[in-house]
This record gives C-alpha cells, structure tokens and sequence, in this order.
C-alpha cells in the first residue's frame, strides 16, 4: 500500500513524462492567434473599436455551434482591446448566463465587475429584476463607464420575457454619459427564433457567424496545441488525425478536439505508454461520451427524469403513444402533474437532441406516423445516476 504511495509520488516528482505543458489544453487557454477565424476576429475588432475613442461601439451576436471558436474570439479581441485603450475608461465584464444559473444571479456578477459603493453593491436575494439593473446603470453613468459586456450562452436569459435583456440594449439614456455595449455569444443557432424582434433588432446590430471547423483545420488547430503542450515526438500524426476525424464526426467542435487529446494524455501517463497513441485517443473518447450522460441527467428537469425512466422500461425501444401511457402511470405514481401528450413529445425532442434518446420518425403506412423511440442511456448508469434523486427512488 505505502509501496505504491511511494511510487506515485517519486512518479510525479521526476516529473511529468508526456505533458510538458498541460494547460495548454485547458479550457480557458487562449492562444495568440487564432487560425481561420481571421475573418470573425478581424469583424469583432472593427464593431469594437470606437471604444479606443469613446464612442460606444454596436451591440454584438455572435453565433455558431459549439466548439467553434466563439468565446475563444471575443477574449482574445477584448485582451488586445485592453492593452491599447489609452482611454482608462473601457471595462470588461465577462459573464456565462447558463452557468450564472438564474437572471438574477448574472446580473449580480455583472455588478461585481463594477467599481459599486459598498451600500449599493447587489445582495444575492432580495431586490427587483429592475432594481438591479438600475443600480447598474447609474454606476456605468456615475463612474462614466465604458462597458463592454460578454454574454456568454445567452440564450439562458431568454426564457419567458426578454425585459431585463431589452433594459441593457437600451439603456442609453440611464448609462449616459457613460455607455454600455453588449457582445452575445450563442450555441444555439435557433436562439434569434425566440427573441422578441425588439430585442432582435438592438442586440443584433452586428452579427457574426461562426461556422464548424473541417477535419483539416481540426487537424492543423490541434497540431499547433499538441506542440505546446506535450513533449517533442510523444504524439504521432496518426493520433492527431484520429482526434480530429472523431472531433468532426458530429459538427468540427475544437472544444471536443482538445479535451480529447488532453484526457488521452492523461491516459497514455496514467498506464505509463511512451507516446499518446491512438489507443489512448479511443479510451478518452469512450470516457467523454460517459461523462457527458453522466452530467447531463442529474440536471435534467423532473419530468424529463420520469419520461426517460418511462423510457427505460422498454428495452427495445417503443412508440410515442406506449411511452406515453408509461409516463402517465410514473407520473401520477410520483405524484406530479400529468402533462400532455403534446408536452411530453416536445421533451422527448429536447432529450433526442442531447443524445440521451433516440426518437426515429417511422411510417405506419395507412395508420399514418408514429415515432420509435429507444433509450441511450445503459440501465446501470441510470440506476445510479437518477437513483441519487430521492423522489425518484420508487419509480426506478
Ligand atoms: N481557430 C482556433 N485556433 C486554435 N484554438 C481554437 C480555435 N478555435 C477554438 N479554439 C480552441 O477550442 C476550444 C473551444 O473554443 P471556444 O472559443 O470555447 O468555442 P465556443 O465558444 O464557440 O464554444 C478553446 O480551447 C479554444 O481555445
Ligand atoms: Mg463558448
């Protein structure tokens, strides 16, 4: 036992044998330029640099799946933006609306990137949407700020009304003679469908478009990452052009891309190889697959549990008026409202395109459509995973 404790340490402390600078691969890493992108990151750079003179500079989306060098782009415009601001007054606020969780939350972290009183700083609970972003506002105009916010998974702060999202695209008037502009960044290529056309038409003054990466660019981009990150000849083309050709089988995802390399290479450490093989690429491929069911079901809404638990009791899959009458029983077993049928073939959608179930159109010939649906998620998984929610137990 201490044997082995020995050991891994000692290991550790001669130091790493493939990685040579692992946070390379992180997520956060932003390299220094960024190929084929020049167009985006050229566009981003010219919306914002009437901020280098004061002027505040148009509203901004930006949008494309993900993976596709969004946020990469608009940190690495916003760090040259900074370091030429002769100005002092340009600020930037950088904000994920999905992981900020609530409209209110992203609202306070706003707030924490501003110069606030101590009696007007924003309490996690306990003030109006509207109080919040007015607070905001006066600060921005008190202090004369240059804001250049980023939106990041913007689409999280659309849901049932825009209002606090039309306040910050208009608040001319509340933030003079300071000024605030704002850059949205969505994954969601369908998000313009479900914004009201007033905040449309101030939030996407400019709009730029971020299109998937080819094998080849996927290729080149983790070539240029592996060279930084890992010791010189430990990855193999081969290895690169497995990375890659899996990154790009769904959409060309770089995010994708580089997480696979990098658990690869901690694999290949981890069972001592002498290179990141291509083995290693298929074992961290296996394990991504696996962590990403494993997140997104425990965040999945209750009734999105109990259809995939409905789901779950046909193992060779059913059809939409089956799984329907299963539902009604778990539902009215667990004691939650029933929802419709209607309702439940929209979630059925929602969990077809997280990968978490299969939803096929097939043809019944006179009888019309219906849709086989099968379960992606291995019984094991589920147990545990959906397991750990208490209400949940009895249905399982
Ligand atoms: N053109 C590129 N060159 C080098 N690295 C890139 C490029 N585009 C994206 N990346 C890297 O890929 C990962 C995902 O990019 P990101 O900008 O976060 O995607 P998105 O915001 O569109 O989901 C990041 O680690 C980023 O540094
Ligand atoms: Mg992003």
């Amino acid at each position: 036992m201490t044997d082995t404790v020995d050991a891994i340490f000692a290991k550790t402390k001669k130091g790493r044998l493939l990685f040579q600078d692992r946070n390379a691969l992180s997520t956060e890493f932003v390299p220094d330029n960024l190929p084929f992108r020049e167009a985006q990151t050229e566009n981003v750079a010219e919306v914002l640099a009437p901020a280098l003179l004061g002027s505040k500079p148009s509203n901004l989306l930006l949008y494309g799946k993900t993976g596709t060098g969004k946020t990469a782009v608009a940190t690495l415009v916003i760090r040259k933006l900074l370091s030429q601001d002769d100005t002092r007054q340009i600020l930037t606020a950088y904000v994920n609306c999905r992981l900020a969780g609530t409209e209110y939350l992203t609202l306070a972290r706003i707030s924490e990137a501003l110069p606030m009183d101590k009696d007007k700083r924003i309490p996690l609970t306990g003030l109006s949407l509207s109080e919040v972003a007015n607070r905001i506002f006066k600060t921005i105009s008190k202090e004369k700020i240059h804001l250049i916010l980023i939106l990041d998974e913007i689409d999280y702060l659309v849901n049932t009304n825009d209002d606090t999202l039309y306040k910050f695209t208009r608040s001319g008037e509340d933030t003079a003679p300071g000024f605030l502009t704002i850059v949205g960044i969505s994954n969601d290529l369908r998000f313009k469908e479900r914004l009201n056309a007033r905040v449309l038409s101030s939030l996407g003054e400019e709009e730029i478009v971020f299109p998937p990466y080819t094998t080849a660019e996927l290729r080149s981009i983790l070539t240029a990452r592996a060279k930084i990150a890992f010791r010189l000849g430990v990855v193999p083309e081969s290895t690169i052009n497995l990375c890659a050709a899996l990154a790009a089988s769904e959409h060309g995802d770089a995010r994708r891309a580089i997480d696979m390399l990098r658990v690869a290479g901690e694999v290949a450490e981890r069972e001592g190889r002498q290179s990141v093989d291509e083995e290693s690429i298929r074992k961290a491929s296996d394990k991504i697959e696996r962590d990403v069911v494993e997140k997104a079901l425990p965040s999945l809404p209750l009734q999105a549990k109990i259809i995939i638990i409905a789901t779950s009791k046909f193992l060779s899959g059913t059809n939409t008026g089956e799984l329907y009458l299963a539902y009604t029983n778990l539902a009215k077993k667990s004691g939650v409202e029933v929802l419709t049928q209607r309702r439940v073939s929209g979630i059925i959608a929602e969990l077809d395109v997280l990968g978490l179930i299969e939803a096929a159109v097939v043809s019944k010939g006179r009888k019309g459509r219906t849709k086989h649906i099968k379960l992606l998620v291995d019984n094991d998984t589920l147990g545990r995973v959906i397991g750990e929610d208490a209400r949940l137990l009895d249905l399982i």
